[in-house]
C-alpha cells in the first residue's frame, strides 16, 4: 500500500452510503427554482379547465344552464354529469370500496363539490365561463355533527343507496351508517371492566383537518386520437395505481396509459386519491382531441379533496389501584362525509386504527369503528399518518394521562409501568398485531434524563404553588407521549388497494462504466428518495451514491409499486432496493470469481468489491466488475448487470418514539409559550441522519399546526369557515417552535437493512405530545380534558369554564 492509496475510511467516506448526512441531491434543482411541477408543462393547444361548485352542503340540482357560459369568448366546452353519464363516468369507485360522483347527479352533498367543468383556451376564460354557467338549487335540510346524523329523522343523504342494507364493509345500520367495523374480544374486555379497581371514559375528538401541501392537486391529460394513448402528468403519490384505475375506469388498454408524476410540491396523503378534476381532464382531452390541464386553487384544495381525522373516540381504560392496564375499550365515530373516499388498504375501513393499544402490554381490548355519512367533503386521508394510526396515538396518549390523572400516578411512571417489555418482542396485541421489536424503556429513561424530567416536575409545582398564590397567571404543562407506530403497507396477505397486493419494486441497472440508474416504484413528494436510495443502493454494492441515478413516478420506465404515503417507502421500497442490490451483488460476486480464477466462496466482500480471503492485495472493485459484466462474463452467463425485485414485506415494521412538550398558558390570554420540545425518535437502521431530521422537523411542525389551531370547521349550514389560510393554521418559521431531536436504533429484524419508516412519526407522537401539554398544565384546576385544537382562544375558553377569572 502506497501513500495515494485510499483507507479503508476514505473508501467508506467516498460511497456515502448508509449512516452517512449526505447532501440532498434534488435541492441542487429545487433551490434554484428548476424543479419541473405539473404547472409548468405547457402543450402546444393546451385547453384549461375549471370546476362549477356548489355553495350549498346540501341540495337537489334542479336545472343546470350552461348556455351563456358558452358565449364567452374562449369557452369550449361545458361539462355536466350528463355528459359523464354518455361515457358511463358519471360516478367514479372510491378506493374504500364506496362510489362517489364526478360530477353533480341530481344533487350536492357537500359545499364546493363539483357541478360542472368549464374547458376553455385559458384559466381565465373558464373561470368567466364559470360565472355564466346557470345552476338552480333546491337547498335540503343539513347534517354537520356526525353525532346526529344516525338520528332516526336525519335527512337521507346518499338517495343512491336507498334500501341497501350492506356496503362494501358489511351491514348497514341507517341509512347515513357506512360500516361498522369490531376488533377484540368484547366478552373478556367487559370482564375486565366489570374487575377493574378503577376506570377512566373519556370521548377524545380528533377533530377534521387537511394535509394542505404547498402545491395543490392537478393534472393535465393529454389523449392521442391516432394511437389511442392517454398520457396524464399529475401531482400523484401513486402513479401507477391510478394507471389501473384509469384503465378500468375509462376502459382504455393499461398499457396505453402513461402516468407520469413530475416533482411533487408535498403529498403527505392528499395527492393518494382519485378527484374529480383528474377524470373531467381526462374526457375533455378525448373530447376536444386537445391536452387539457386542471389545477386547484387553495380554497378548492382546502374545502373540497380529501380532508384527515374527524374521528369521535370514546375511549375507556381498566386498570388496577397500582396502575398496571388491564383492558381497553374504544368505540369510534368516524365522520366520512358525503362519499366515502377514506384512502386505506381495501380490508381495513378504519386502517389501522387498531394499533389503539400502543406501547403498552393490555391483556384485553375491544375496537369498534362506525363509519357515517354528513355534508362535508369525502376523504379520510392518511395525513402524515399510516391509516389512522395518528388518531388511534393520539386516543391511547390522551386515555393514559387521563388515567394517570385519577390514579395520582405520573404519566411517564404510569407508561414505564405498562410497556410491552424488551422480551416480549415479537409481541401479539390485543387487537391483531405482530410487533417486531422495540425496547421503549430505553428510550423512555433517555427522553426522561435528557430533559431532567423530575426537575420540570419540580418547577412546575412550583409554579403551581405561585399561582394560587397569586404570584404568577401562567400555568406550566408537561405533555409526555409515547408512541408506537406500525408502517410499511404492507404484507399481502392482508393489504391491497382495489386488488393489488401492496408490495414494492426497484430496478437496477449498472452501466459499464460503473455507473448505474435505480427505478422505483415509490414517488418522493420532498422527503429525498434520489438522495437516501442512491445511499442503500452504495453500502450494498460499493458504488458510490454519486453515480447513481435515481429515478419514479414515471409509470413506462419505473417498476409497477404501490407508491408513497404512510411512510412506506423505506420499510417496503427500501427492502426491494437492496434485494435488488443483492441480487445484482451475487452477479458481481460470479463475474470476480472468474476474473480472478478462484472459486466465489474464496472471496469476501470489502465496502466497494471483493477480495480474495487470505490474500487481501487480491481484489476486484465493483467499477471493475461493472467494466468485466459487459465485455468478459463466464462462459455462459447473460452480460450486463442488472437485476428487479418486488418485494411483499412478510411483516409491517414499528417505529416508536419518546417526546416531550413543555409549555406555559397565559390564562387571562389564553396564548401558549412552546419552552421546549424533545423527540427521540427510533426507526431502526438510520440511512440518512440529516434527512431524518428534516423529516422530524417537518412532521412535528405539522403536529404542533394541527394541535394548537389548525382545522377544518363548518357552520351549521355547512359553509367552511375554515376555507383559506387566512383562517386555516399554518405554521411559517416565526410561529414554529425550536425542535430538540434525538434517537435510538431498534432494527427491524425482518426488512433486510433493518429499517423501519421515520416520515409520518412526528405527525403521530407530536399531537398527542402537544395536547397532553396543554390538558396538563389546566388538570390541576380540575379539568380532566380539553378538546383540540388548543388555539388562544380556546385556551381561554377553559380557564374561563375553569373558574380562574374572579
Ligand atoms: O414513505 P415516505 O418516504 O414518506 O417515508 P419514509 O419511508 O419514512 O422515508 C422518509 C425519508 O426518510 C426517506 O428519504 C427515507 O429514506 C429517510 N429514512 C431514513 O433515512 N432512514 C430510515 N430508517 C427511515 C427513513
Amino acid at each position: 500500500m502506497n501513500d495515494m492509496t485510499p483507507t479503508r475510511e476514505q473508501r467508506e467516506a467516498k460511497l456515502e452510503g448508509m449512516g452517512c448526512k449526505r447532501k440532498r441531491v434534488e435541492d441542487a434543482r429545487f433551490t434554484q427554482g428548476k424543479g419541473n411541477y405539473v404547472d409548468d408543462l405547457k402543450l402546444p393547444g393546451m385547453l384549461h379547465g375549471d370546476f362549477v361548485r356548489s355553495p350549498h352542503a346540501h341540495a337537489r340540482v334542479k336545472s343546470i344552464n350552461s348556455e351563456e357560459a358558452l358565449k364567452v369568448p374562449g369557452v369550449l366546452a361545458v361539462i355536466t354529469a350528463e355528459t359523464l353519464k354518455t361515457v358511463n363516468l358519471a360516478w367514479m369507485p372510491t378506493l374504500a370500496g364506496d362510489v362517489q360522483m364526478v360530477l353533480a347527479d341530481g344533487k350536492v352533498l357537500f359545499q364546493n363539490q363539483e357541478v360542472a367543468f368549464v374547458v376553455a383556451t385559458d384559466r381565465y376564460a373558464a373561470d368567466d365561463g364559470i360565472n355564466k354557467v346557470v345552476v338552480e338549487y333546491e337547498p335540503l335540510p343539513v347534517v354537520i355533527d356526525p353525532f346526529k346524523a344516525m338520528d332516526a329523522d336525519a335527512p337521507v343523504l346518499r338517495e343512491d343507496l336507498a334500501g341497501k342494507t350492506t356496503g362494501a364493509h358489511g351491514p348497514r345500520k341507517h341509512h347515513n351508517h357506512i360500516f361498522e367495523w369490531t376488533v377484540g374480544d368484547k366478552d373478556l374486555t367487559d370482564a375486565a371492566f366489570r374487575k377493574a379497581d378503577v376506570t377512566i371514559k373519556e370521548m377524545l375528538s380528533y377533530h377534521r383537518t387537511h394535509p394542505s401541501p404547498l402545491e395543490t392537486c392537478q393534472c393535465v391529460c393529454s389523449f392521442d386520437k391516432i394511437k389511442g394513448e392517454l398520457s396524464i402528468w399529475g401531482t400523484f403519490q401513486a402513479p401507477h395505481v391510478i394507471r389501473t384505475v384509469v384503465a378500468l375506469i375509462a376502459k382504455i388498454p393499461e398499457h396505453k396509459i402513461h402516468v407520469i408524476s413530475p416533482d411533487v410540491g408535498g403529498g403527505f396523503g392528499n395527492k393518494v386519491g382519485a378527484y374529480p378534476g383528474y377524470i373531467c381532464a381526462a374526457v375533455a382531452s378525448i373530447v376536444t382531441g386537445k391536452p387539457v390541464k386542471w389545477v386547484e386553487d387553495r380554497i378548492e384544495n382546502l374545502t373540497a379533496t380529501s380532508f384527515a381525522r374527524d374521528y369521535h373516540m370514546t375511549t375507556e381504560i381498566a386498570a388496577t389501584k397500582e396502575g398496571k392496564v388491564t383492558g381497553l375499550r374504544v368505540h369510534v365515530l368516524a365522520d366520512h362525509g358525503a362519499f366515502d373516499a377514506c384512502a386505506d388498504p381495501s380490508k381495513w375501513p378504519a386502517g389501522f386504527f387498531n394499533i389503539v393499544t400502543g406501547s403498552y402490554d393490555f391483556p384485553v381490548a375491544h375496537l369498534s369503528v362506525d363509519g357515517i355519512y354528513t355534508n362535508k367533503a369525502p376523504g379520510g386521508v392518511a395525513y402524515r399518518c399510516s391509516f389512522r394510526v395518528t388518531e388511534a396515538a393520539y386516543c391511547i396518549e390522551r386515555g393514559m394521562d387521563i388515567l394517570a390523572q385519577k390514579l395520582g400516578i405520573d404519566p411517564a411512571e404510569l407508561r414505564l409501568k405498562n410497556f410491552i417489555r424488551p422480551e416480549q418482542f415479537p409481541y401479539h396485541s390485543a387487537l391483531g398485531w405482530e410487533y417486531d421489536s422495540g425496547d421503549y424503556h430505553t428510550a423512555m429513561k433517555k427522553m426522561m434524563e435528557t430533559v431532567d424530567y423530575a426537575g420540570l416536575r419540580k418547577q412546575q409545582a412550583d409554579q403551581r404553588a405561585a399561582f394560587k398564590r397569586g404570584e404568577t397567571r401562567e400555568i406550566m404543562g408537561l405533555g409526555v407521549s409515547f408512541f408506537t407506530e406500525i408502517v410499511g403497507a404492507g404484507p399481502s396477505k392482508n393489504c391491497d388497494i382495489l386488488g393489488i397486493a401492496m408490495f414494492d419494486s426497484c430496478e437496477i441497472r449498472l452501466h459499464p462504466t460503473g455507473a448505474g440508474i435505480a427505478r422505483v416504484g415509490t414517488k418522493s413528494t420532498g422527503q429525498g428518495h434520489e438522495t437516501t436510495w442512491a445511499q442503500i443502493i452504495a453500502t450494498e454494492i460499493g458504488i458510490p451514491a454519486d453515480d447513481i441515478m435515481v429515478e419514479e413516478g414515471n409509470t413506462d420506465t419505473a417498476p409497477y409499486g404501490l407508491g408513497t404515503y404512510g411512510s412506506r417507502s423505506t420499510p417496503v421500497a427500501g427492502a426491494a432496493i437492496a434485494m435488488a442490490a443483492r441480487k445484482i451483488k451475487a452477479k458481481a460476486q460470479m463475474i470476480a470469481a472468474y476474473k480472478l480464477e478462484v472459486h466465489e466462496g474464496d472471496l469476501e466482500w470489502d465496502i466497494d468489491g471483493f477480495k480474495v480471503k487470505g490474500l487481501p492485495e487480491k481484489t476486484m472493485s465493483m467499477k471493475d466488475i461493472c467494466w468485466a459484466a459487459y465485455n468478459s462474463v463466464p462462459p455462459g452467463m447473460e452480460p450486463g448487470l442488472e437485476a428487479v425485485s418486488y418485494y411483499d414485506p412478510p411483516n409491517m415494521t414499528y417505529p416508536f418514539g419518546a417526546y416531550i412538550c413543555v409549555m406555559n398558558i397565559d390564562v387571562d390570554t389564553g396564548v401558549y409559550k412552546i419552552r421546549r420540545f424533545y423527540a427521540l425518535d427510533d426507526c431502526g437502521t438510520r440511512i440518512n441522519p440529516m434527512i431524518i431530521e428534516g423529516q422530524v422537523h417537518g412532521g412535528l411542525t405539522e403536529a404542533f399546526a394541527i394541535a394548537m389551531g389548525q382545522e377544518i370547521r363548518y357552520d351549521d349550514e355547512g359553509n367552511v369557515v375554515t376555507g383559506s389560510f387566512m383562517d386555516f393554521f399554518m405554521p411559517t418559521a416565526v410561529e414554529t417552535p425550536h425542535w430538540e431531536t434525538d434517537f435510538t436504533v431498534t432494527p427491524s429484524p425482518h426488512h433486510p437493512i433493518g429499517a423501519k419508516g421515520v416520515g409520518e412519526s412526528p405527525n403521530v407522537g407530536g399531537v398527542p405530545a402537544f395536547s397532553n401539554a396543554v390538558n396538563d398544565a389546566f388538570s390541576f384546576l380540575g379539568s380532566t380534558h380539553i378538546q383540540m385544537p388548543h388555539d388562544y382562544w380556546r385556551n381561554w375558553r377553559a380557564a374561563k369554564s375553569l373558574g380562574v377569572f374572579a
